[in-house]
Order: C-alpha cells, then structure tokens, then sequence
C-alpha cells in the first residue's frame, strides 16, 4: 500500500455487521501525491492538449454550434456507461418533433439524456450567475434533482444526498465489493470535499479535478446518479479554474472506452492508496480527448464550410435556404414544422428550402414516408456519430 486514503467504519446494515469505507479530507498525504516521473510527464501533455483545445475553440468564428453538438454527444455517451441505450440519433428525432405529432412520451432513455443536457445547462447558468451558489454541494443537488427529474427518478431521491446506506457490487452491503461512507457521516465528507473545492491548494487544478472526481465517487453521496454528477464535476471544475472558457471537454467518452479500468483505478486509490495510477489514467484521458476534440472540432467546422460553399454554388440557394443551412448545426434534424417555428417563415417556404438542401445533398429524408416526414444533415451526424454508437470501434 503506498499511502492510508481513508478509514473503515463498522456500521450494521441489513442486520450484519457492515464495513463502510470513509475516505479521509484531499489532499492525499504521507506521502504527498507524487507529480514526478510518468504522472508529471502525463500533467504536462494533459494541460498542453487542453491549451490548444481552448485556441481551437476561440479560433472557430461561431463556437456555439460545435458546443452544443458535442455536449450532445457527450450526454449521449455519458449516459451509455450507465447503460442508457438512446443514441444521439434517438436524441435529436426527439428533439425535432413537433409537439403536435408526437403522441408518445419520450422513452425513458431520450428523458435521461435530455435530462443531463438540462442539467449541465443549469449548473453553468448557476455558476455564471453573480447570486447563484458557489461550486457546492447545494448546485450539485440542484444539478442531480434536474438529472433525476421525471418518471425512473422518482424513488431515486432527485435533488438529495441519501439517507441510507448504499453499496457497490454485490447483492447486500455485507458482501459488496465497496461500501461508501454510512448516511451519518455524508455532512462531514461532504463538506470535506467543498471546502477542498475552495482551498488553496498548490496542486495543479487539473490534478484536483482528478483527485475530486474520485473522492466524489468514494464518497457516493445518492442513491444514483454517483457517475454522472462525479463527471459533471470535472467539467465545471475546468471550466471554474479556466482551464477551458467552455465545456469543450468529454472525459466520458475515455471512461466508456475503457470503463474496467476506471473502476480498478478508482478501487486502486480506496486499495492500495494508488492516486498516482488513478491520475496516470486520468490526465492520459484528458490528453487523448482533448487531442480528438481538437480534431473533431476542426473536421465539423472543414465540413460546414464545404457545404456552405457548396449551398452558395447552388442556382436555388434562396434566403431562406441559407438560413436553414446555418441553423442546422444546431439541430441537425428538421421537420417542416419545426423549420416554419425555427425561420418564421411560410409552410411553402419551408419546404422549398428542403427541398434546396435536399437538392444539394445537404439534407437526406429519413422516414420514407410522404407524410410527417424528417431530413437529417446526414454528413454532419455521420460525423457527430463517430464513437456514440454502442458497438462502434
Ligand atoms: N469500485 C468503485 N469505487 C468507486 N466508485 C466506483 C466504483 N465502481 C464504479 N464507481 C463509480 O460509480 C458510478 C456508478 O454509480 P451510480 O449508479 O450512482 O451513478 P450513475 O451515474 O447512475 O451510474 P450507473 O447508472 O452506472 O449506476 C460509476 O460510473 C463510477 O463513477
Ligand atoms: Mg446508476
């Protein structure tokens, strides 16, 4: 064992005697974390991927658009590891619904992934806000109370730390294979990790966003949602401390891609005391999603500056089809209605410029039908899809 992380309380639950582990206050000592070797070598590629995330998202004229695909995808795919099957395709059909056509609800797996979309939404308009709450535990319930909103939420207690004794692995917490810390212990851990939040610390804040994200997960403050809200964290943080003016970052898309070890790495820290092996893994995901959000935002933008060129081209680019083209980013997927709200303009204008972008290649019909149908900016999702279909490389 390198180092002491935490100590085990004995509580009884369920009847038997139950080992809870309580992890002790960031940051890690004897030893100190060790920002040598390997660790320091993967800090420095880490913080230079980030820097040159940062320029491509300044250097890109409109950032809006790119932003919210891949928060899009990041929903997406953040909500997979939980074994939510919606992809991005289900997500943006949902989204360009009109109301009137949709008699159904939405599944419950569109609702989850729209819910991490709103939430995400919420805890940086919460955070931007000069009278909203700090980064705490208070936004962070904010945050979960909108990720569990809706029908699966229910009995999951959206908006509040637990009030009973959760474990991990293993049908009882008498033979889980980890038992966070009893319910009476959560004001004491929890305002632990706030307070490191908000402390002065001469770790490098991307070395506190890893520390945090494990000593969240540790401390598993719901009942559900641990994951999600522990990832959300990281995001926030980053964007906190100004590594990143914009949550450029998907750090889910590593955890997906190698999920068994994010659970050994995270079981070698409460273990062994191994925060180096964990911040290996973690400043190597931050690397390598950085570098591919850097090259995915390049090839997005390349594309969209193709097809504009190509719409322009076009003997039949009216206004309006330009405006439709420009819009697509955003959403991906159109209906006539949904362009007749989105543009204010005619049902026939509508659809004559569809029919342009059809005409162009822009756009694909997806439905087959004559009635109620749905155009997809095809190149652009096929792109967009890249890594958020379950069974994709
Ligand atoms: N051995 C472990 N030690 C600490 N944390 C773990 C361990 N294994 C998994 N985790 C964390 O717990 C999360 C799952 O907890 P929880 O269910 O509350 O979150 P979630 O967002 O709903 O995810 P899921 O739907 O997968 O359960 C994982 O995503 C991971 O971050
Ligand atoms: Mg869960």
């Amino acid at each position: 064992m390198r180092r002491e992380t935490g100590s085990y309380d004995v509580t009884v639950a369920g009847g038997e005697p139950v080992r809870a582990f309580v992890p002790h206050p960031l940051p890690p000592q004897n030893p100190p974390v060790d920002l040598g070797g390997a660790v320091g070598d993967r800090l420095r590629s880490a913080e230079q991927a980030l820097v040159r995330l940062e320029l491509a998202g300044a250097m890109v004229p409109s950032v809006d658009w790119f932003i919210y695909a891949f928060v899009r995808k990041e929903a997406v795919i953040s909500s997979q590891i939980e074994g939510t099957q919606a992809t991005l395709v289900d997500l943006l059909n949902y989204e360009a619904a009109e109301p009137s056509t949709t008699p159904t609800a939405p599944t419950a797996d569109v609702e989850e992934v729209c819910n991490y979309i709103d939430a995400l939404h919420f805890a940086r308009a919460q955070l931007i806000d000069p009278h909203g709450p700090p980064l705490s535990m208070r936004l962070l319930n904010g945050t979960h109370e909108r990720l569990l909103r809706g029908v699966r939420g229910a009995t999951r207690l959206p908006g509040e730390v637990r009030r009973s004794q959760n474990w991990i692995g293993g049908s009882r917490p008498g033979n889980a294979a980890f038992v966070p810390p009893p319910p009476h212990l959560l004001p004491e851990t929890l305002s632990a990790l706030e307070r490191y939040i908000h402390a002065d610390d001469a770790l490098p804040p991307l070395v506190r966003a890893g520390l945090l994200h494990v000593q969240f997960e540790t401390i598993h403050p719901y009942i559900d949602g641990n994951g999600r809200i522990g990832r959300l964290l990281v995001s926030l943080l980053l964007e906190h401390w100004r590594l990143l003016t914009r949550p450029l970052l998907y750090l889910s898309l590593f955890f997906k891609r190698h999920r068994a070890e994010y659970y050994r790495r995270l079981t070698a820290v409460r273990v062994d005391g191994d925060w180096e092996g964990w911040l290996d893994y973690f400043l190597d995901g931050v690397a390598t999603i950085a570098e591919e959000a850097v090259s995915g935002a390049r090839e997005l933008f390349a594309l969209v500056a193709t097809d504009r060129e190509r719409l322009l081209a076009h003997p039949e680019a009216s206004v309006a089809a330009v405006r439709l083209f420009e819009a697509l980013p955003r959403h991906p997927i159109v209906t006539a209605g949904s362009v007749v709200s989105a543009l204010g303009v005619s049902r026939p204008t509508a659809g004559r410029a569809i029919d342009t972008l059809v005409g162009v290649g822009i756009l694909v019909e997806t439905t087959g039908r004559r009635r109620d149908r749905s155009f997809a900016y095809d190149g652009y999702l096929r792109r967009l899809r890249e890594g958020t279909e379950l069974g994709d490389g």
